[in-house]
């Protein structure tokens, strides 16, 4: 089972690969990336991006619910991850002090922050309707597709990253 997810994981690091290639809309290519896993991994309600304003992080591209478009930089699982400038895997939401509750329907979360440097410039969020649904290989996964992602549009199209609304 874990040797599959693996493989799953490599796989979806290709297809992003493929579908970043030559593209250098942010928009356009977060987009795809929520997409791509939203309807690759199984057992999940919602996957995206949320991106920092200032002291906030604001709902950009994903795939779900209507979820809730502005989090303060300290609070709910997105916004320590981003406070923390660390990956943050939830087992349990309703074991976690200030989850925000977007879709009642989500039981375990996994947020991995977009880091330049000593910014945080926003965050992957996944969640999920079962418990526990997200471990090690998850969170080894999605943290290798946000590198894969952060690579593109900051090494590649860093012309185009400070350009983006979404650089404050
Ligand atoms: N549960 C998140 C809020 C975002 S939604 O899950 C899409 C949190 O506690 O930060």
């Amino acid at each position: 089972m874990t040797a599959s997810k693996s493989e799953l994981y490599r796989d979806l690091a290709e297809q992003l690969a493929g579908l970043l290639a030559g593209e250098t809309d942010l928009i356009a290519n977060a987009a795809n990336m929520a997409a791509l896993i939203y309807h690759r991994l199984p057992d999940l309600n919602w996957a995206g991006f949320y991106f920092r304003k200032g002291a906030e992080l604001v709902l950009g591209p994903f795939q779900g619910k209507p979820a809730c478009v502005r989090i303060a930089i300290g609070k709910g699982v997105c916004g320590t991850a981003a406070l923390r400038a660390a990956t943050v895997l939830v087992p349990d939401v309703h074991a976690f002090p200030g989850h925000i509750a977007c879709d009642p329907d989500s039981r375990s979360e996994l947020v991995v922050p977009l880091i330049e440097g000593d910014r945080v410039l926003g965050v992957l969020d996944l969640d999920s309707p079962d418990l526990a649904r997200f471990d090690k290989v998850d969170r080894e996964g999605c943290e290798r597709l946000v590198a894969l992602f952060l690579e593109h549009h900051l090494s590649k199209y860093k012309y185009f990253w400070e350009q983006s609304p979404y650089n404050s």
